[in-house]
C-alpha cells in the first residue's frame, strides 16, 4: 500500500469525549449535581426526546470495555474530562474518594493499554452549588476552580502528561449568557463578558499553579473552538465585519490564552459601548505570565460574514451581531444532517494563522467530526456504513497534512467522538462516534469509520 499522506512520527491519533456526555451514573458514586442535572430536572423539554444526563453512554460502568475498543481501533491517545461535581460534589471542599478511584482506574487502564490520557478540567459542567454562587461571574468560583485544578494535578499529575484547563470556554458564554442554550440561560452581554473574562483568569491561575509542580515532560493547554471568519468580499465593509466577528468569537480567547493579552481593537469596542468586564488589579500580569504550552483546536465549520445591511436599533441590547451579518455563501457544502457547513480548508487556514500570528504554538486538532441524525438507516450487515464520515475525516486530514508540510506545529488529530454520546440539549440527536451505541442496551458496535481510522493510525497516514 502506498501512503500518500504520511504524518510525522509520534502523531496523536485518537478521539475526544467529556464526562457529562459519556459517564452516565449522574446520581451514583457520590457525585454532586451540576447545572445539567439541575436544568434537566426543571426543564426536561429543553432536551431532545426528553433525554437527560443521568445515564448517557455508561462509561462509568463500561470503561474497561470501552478502553479495550479504543485499543482495538488503534488509538494512541484519548481525551476525557474530569467531572468537577463528581470529584468535589459541592464544587469546593471535600474530595469524593469514589471519584478518585474511578479516575485512577480509567487513567491506569488507558496507560496499561498504551493510550495516552489527555485530561481536560472543565467541559461545560459547573457544579450546581457554585452556579448558585454566581458561576463564572463570581471571583469565588474562579478561586474554587483553582483549588479543583490543584487537586487534580496532585491526584493524577504523576501519570497525566497532557492537561487542558477548558474545552471551548466561549460556548458557555454564548449558550449561558447570550443565546439561551445553556443554563443559566441569561441574555446580557456585559455579564457574558464577565464570564468570558473570568474564564481566562481561571485558565491563567490553573496554569500558574500547574507550573509550581514542575512535572517532568508535562504540558498544559486550552481547547478552543476556532471558527475562521471569511468575508463575503474584499469590500472594506465586509472585511471589517469579518474582522470584528473574528475578534468576538476567536481572538477573545485565543489572544489572551496564547499571547497573554487581549486584542486592543476588541477592548476599544467594549469600552466604547460600556461593556468592559470588571478587572482585578493583578489579573493582566497573571494572564501575561501564564500562557498555554499547547493548543487544542476544535474545528467544525467557519463563519461567513458580511457587512450589516441595516444599522442596529440603538435601543436593542448590545450584541456581537451589531457589527456583522452572517452570509449564506451560494454553493457551500453542507452537512445535511446537522446544518453545518463543511469546509475542509478551514483547518489549514487555522494552522497557518497559528504559525504566522501565534508563534507557531504546538497544537493539535482536538475535535473535528460529523454529526448525523438517524444514523441507523446506514446499518448494513450489522455495521453502520459511514462512508460520509470517512470522506469527512480524509478531507480534513489532507489539509492538515499540507499545513504540516508548510511548517505548522501540528501534533495530532482527535475525532469528536469515540462513541455516540449525549450532547447537551441535542441529547442523542446527532451521532458522531466511531462506535455506535444502542442507548437501550448500551451495546457498542464499531462503525466502518472505526476500522478505517485504525488503519490510518497504524500506518500513520493513508
Ligand atoms: C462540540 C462540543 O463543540 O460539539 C461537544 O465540544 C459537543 O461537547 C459537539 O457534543 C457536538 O455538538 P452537537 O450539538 O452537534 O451534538
Amino acid at each position: 500500500m502506498t501512503i500518500q499522506y504520511k504524518f510525522p512520527e509520534g502523531f496523536w491519533w485518537g478521539s475526544a469525549t467529556s464526562a457529562t456526555q459519556i459517564e452516565g451514573a449522574a446520581n451514583e458514586g457520590g457525585k454532586g449535581k451540576n447545572i445539567w442535572d439541575y436544568w434537566y430536572e426543571i426543564e426536561p423539554n429543553r432536551f431532545f426526546d426528553n433525554i437527560g444526563p443521568e445515564t448517557t453512554s455508561n462509561f462509568y460502568h463500561q470503561y474497561k470495555e470501552d478502553i479495550k475498543l479504543m485499543k482495538e481501533i488503534g488509538h494512541n491517545s484519548f481525551r476525557l474530562s474530569i467531572s468537577w461535581s463528581r470529584l468535589i460534589p459541592s464544587g469546593r471542599g471535600k474530595v469524593n474518594p469514589e471519584a478518585v478511584k474511578f479516575y485512577n482506574n480509567v487513567i491506569n487502564e488507558l496507560i496499561a493499554n498504551g493510550i495516552e490520557p489527555f485530561v481536560n478540567l472543565y467541559h461545560f459542567d459547573m457544579p450546581l452549588e457554585l452556579q448558585n454562587k454566581g458561576g463564572w461571574e463570581s471571583r469565588e468560583v474562579v478561586e474554587a476552580y483553582r483549588t479543583y485544578a490543584i487537586q487534580c494535578f496532585q491526584l493524577f499529575g504523576d501519570r497525566v502528561k497532557k492537561w487542558f484547563t477548558f474545552n471551548e470556554p466561549i460556548v458557555p458564554v454564548e449558550g449561558g449568557y447570550l443565546y439561551d442554550f445553556h443554563y443559566p440561560n441569561i441574555v446580557d452581554f456585559k455579564r457574558a463578558a464577565q464570564v468570558a473574562y473570568h474564564t481566562i483568569v481561571a485558565n491563567a491561575k490553573a496554569i500558574e499553579a500547574f507550573r509550581t509542580f514542575n512535572f517532568a515532560d508535562s504540558k498544559i493547554g486550552i481547547i478552543l473552538n476556532l471558527t475562521p471568519s471569511y468575508p463575503r468580499s474584499q469590500n472594506p465593509y465586509d472585511l471589517k465585519a469579518s474582522r470584528i466577528c473574528d475578534l468576538f468569537f476567536n481572538r477573545s480567547f485565543l489572544d489572551p490564552a496564547v499571547l497573554g493579552e487581549y486584542p486592543e481593537e476588541l477592548v476599544e469596542i467594549l469600552r466604547e459601548h460600556g461593556q468592559l468586564p470588571a478587572i482585578g488589579e493583578e489579573d493582566l500580569d497573571l494572564i501575561k505570565n501564564n500562557t498555554v504550552d499547547l493548543l487544542g483546536v476544535n474545528y467544525y465549520q467557519p463563519r461567513r460574514v458580511k457587512a450589516k445591511e441595516h444599522l442596529p436599533n440603538p435601543y436593542s441590547p448590545f450584541m456581537p451581531d451589531w457589527f456583522f451579518d452572517y452570509y449564506e455563501m451560494p454553493g457551500r457544502k453542507m452537512n445535511p444532517y446537522r446544518g453545518w457547513e463543511i469546509y475542509e480548508k478551514g483547518i489549514y487556514d487555522i494552522m497557518i494563522n497559528l504559525k504566522e500570528n501565534y508563534g507557531n504554538i504546538e497544537s493539535f486538532i482536538s475535535e473535528n467530526g460529523m454529526g448525523v441524525q438517524n444514523e441507523e438507516r446506514y446499518l448494513k450487515d450489522g455495521q453502520i456504513q459511514d462512508d460520509y464520515r470517512i470522506e469527512f475525516i480524509k478531507g480534513h486530514l489532507q489539509w492538515l497534512h499540507k499545513s504540516i508540510q508548510e511548517g505548522c506545529n501540528v501534533k495530532g488529530y482527535h475525532l469528536w467522538t469515540f462513541m455516540d454520546n449525549w450532547s447537551w440539549s441535542n441529547a442523542y440527536k446527532n451521532r458522531y462516534g466511531f462506535i455506535s451505541v444502542d442507548i437501550e442496551t448500551q451495546k457498542r458496535t464499531p462503525k466502518k469509520s472505526a476500522y478505517w481510522f485504525k488503519s490510518v493510525a497504524e500506518n500513520n497516514g493513508f
